[in-house]
């Protein structure tokens, strides 16, 4: 996720302002600018990679003044390059804008302004703000802002700095995080508290709508419709290293709880207004692309492997093209058999696995049209296939990946219902219903934060277990592999999935008084399998911990603890499904004083093979 700061005062601008961005570094970044307003000229200067070569810019060449705005940008609409990175600017140079989030209907807007003569430097959607900005400049800049927030639909933090108004920088947000710190005769802006906590502990938390104008002695809020908003200050006791977190005791739950924003970013744009059709607008398929494939690759490792696993239950169920998962490491020795009939699927999140890619490179040479679904702009997988999907997850940092799976898991469902479309053979409600319920999606992960206290609460009673055995049918089966993972790689508790139907087939002889199974039952069609599972692992005295669907009353007859998700579908109930395991494997690994976030022996990612 980028970072963002901002500052008016007496103190040199860009000194705080490199010092603020380095402290968001940790967040993971591809390039880093600012922007100092000085004698009614805006100055600019950015530079793709490591925040030293911005630093090494300034040194070479100042840029001094008391007002300024910076970025460190993490891509998602145009690769990392100096001219991508932000702040962006209109042509006069008179605004100059940092945005975190996606500006939805950007392009519209920029085929309006290019008609009308401008000229845009970039791939970014941030550009049309400047652009849109100096377009509606009447003199009043504040005015103006509020025009232009208007226009703009999506998610978005955005400071915004005005050449003619160099005694103030004003700044508003939308489903993104903005804190402003407030200091004496200085005031701060930034995305995230560790930029500002070096020099203020008196913050605002911004609310969506609201917009802020700061000068360097005063800070004044309103909402959307300019009505005076009065804010209570908040006081940051977190030291520096809990700042990062965001208050979390760990990346990883902060991650967890990033997941309906995570979510919501991934299908920003993807699905049409009225839930009907996707629109991959990246890849821009019609009938005849996919006319002549007849089999689908999908590879990957570790939990990206998993992903795969359930996009092989929803493409095979919604486009009926036959999909064949394979583990990377496993692909690239096998002799393969893929042609130039294969659309060969790679998934990973950070682009960078070194199996993956020699995978990739290998179905690329059997003469497989390729895809991948990635979370980092710009990285080697991204370059090396033919088209891409991006997970808008932002950086995760935490070892043990949680929201780039379900922002797979989200990328994956639309693809199916994308390939259902285009070669005929998924029906249009069906399609519809799943939409729907896709949209709501992030509003159905917080009730799933409900039941947190049931988990810790399990998490603590059974942390200390030595082996757990996760069980599922169908896309549950796949998820229940994923929840062995998590569990596993965390907290060093021996778990293994099964699907039901093999428990009989060996495993049934380690089920014994007090071993705990986790049950996934989401899916219908299965149902009454899963429950003659669960009774046999019962009646080996093996304590139940069942996942159902809300409004499934006869689960918890059979379990020992209940954990219900959201109602919703057959395909989205899954994706529900794998928090509590997430939340599970989380608070276990606390129980046992595990390192959460730096599991032993584990990389985040493994660029060597
Ligand atoms: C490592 C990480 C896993 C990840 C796997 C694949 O093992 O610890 O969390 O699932 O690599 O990584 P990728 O970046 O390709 O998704």
């Amino acid at each position: 996720m980028c970072g963002i700061v901002g500052y008016i005062g007496f103190e040199d601008a860009s000194t705080f302002m490199m010092e603020g961005l380095s402290k968001l570094e940790y967040r993971g970044y591809d390039s880093a600018g600012i922007a100092v307003a000085n004698a009614g000229k805006i100055k600019v200067q950015k530079r793709v990679g490591r925040l030293a070569n911005l630093e090494a810019l300034v040194k070479e060449n100042p840029n001094p003044g008391h007002i300024g705005i910076g970025h460190t940008r993490w891509a998602t609409h145009g690769r990392p390059s100096d001219m991508n990175a932000h702040p962006h600017t209109d042509e006069k140079g008179l605004f100059a804008v940092v945005h975190n989030g996606i500006i939805e209907n950007y392009l519209p807007i920029k085929e309006e302004l290019m008609k009308k003569g401008y000229h845009f430097k970039s791939e970014t959607d941030t550009e049309v703000v400047a652009h849109l900005l100096a377009d509606l400049y009447d003199g009043d800049f504040e005015g103006t802002v509020r025009r232009m927030l208007n226009r703009i639909e999506g998610s978005y933090s955005l400071v915004i700095m005005c050449a003619e108004a160099p005694d103030r920088l004003i700044c508003t947000k939308k489903d993104n995080p903005l804190v402003i710190g407030l200091g004496k005769g200085e005031n701060f802006i930034a995305s995230d508290i560790p930029a500002i906590i070096n020099h203020t502990r008196d913050t605002y938390i911004m609310n969506d709508g609201e917009v802020a104008v700061l000068m360097k002695d005063s800070v004044t809020i309103t909402d959307r419709d300019g009505n005076p908003v009065n804010k209570e200050v908040f006081h940051v006791s977190w030291n520096a290293e809990a700042a990062e977190k965001g208050g979390y005791e760990h990346f990883m739950l902060k991650e967890i709880y990033e997941q309906p924003k995570a979510i919501r970013d991934t299908l920003t744009g993807r699905i049409t207004d009225d839930n009907s059709q996707v629109v991959y607008e990246e890849l821009n398929w019609t009938p005849d692309t996919i006319k002549n494939i007849n089999r689908i690759l999908i590879t990957a490792c570790g939990t990206a492997y998993h992903a795969g696993l359930v996009a092989k239950y929803y493409i095979e169920k919604l486009a009926r093209i036959p999909v064949e998962v394979d583990i990377a490491s496993e692909y690239r020795y096998r002799n393969p058999l893929t042609d130039e009939h294969t659309l060969a699927i790679v998934i990973s999140q950070s682009g960078e696995t070194s199996d993956t890619l020699a995978a990739l490179k290998e179905a690329k040479r059997l003469g497989a049209k390729t895809l991948a679904v990635t979370n980092v702009v710009g990285s080697s997988i991204s370059r090396e296939a033919d088209q891409v999907i991006y997970t808008l997850a932002g950086p995760e940092i935490a070892v043990a990946s949680t929201k780039a799976y379900t922002t797979q898991l989200v990328a994956l469902l639309l693809l199916a219902n994308y390939l259902g479309q285009l070669n005929g053979r998924l029906d249009g409600q069906v399609e519809k219903h799943i939409l729907t319920n896709l949209k709501e999606l992030p509003t159905l992960c917080h009730e799933i934060f409900e039941t947190v206290d049931d988990i810790k609460a399990f998490a603590k009673h059974y942390g200390f277990k030595e082996d757990a055995f996760f069980l599922g049918r169908s896309i549950d089966y796949a998820v229940a592999m994923e929840g062995a993972l998590k569990l596993k790689e965390i907290s060093y508790i021996h778990a293994e999935a099964y699907a039901g139907g093999e428990l009989k087939h060996g495993t049934l002889a380690l089920i014994e008084e007090g071993v705990p199974v986790i049950a996934l039952a989401t899916q219908d069609d299965v149902r009454e399998k899963m429950m003659s599972n669960v009774k046999e692992v019962k009646a080996r005295d093996a304590i139940v911990i069942g996942i159902g669907v809300k409004g499934d009353t006869e689960l918890e007859k059979y379990v020992d603890h209940t954990i219900l998700v959201p109602a919703a579908d057959s395909f989205t109930e899954p994706i529900l499904a794998v928090i509590p395991l997430q939340l599970l494997a989380y608070y276990a690994a606390i129980t046992r004083g595990a390192d959460v976030d730096k599991p032993r022996n584990l990389a985040k990612s493994v660029t060597v093979e």
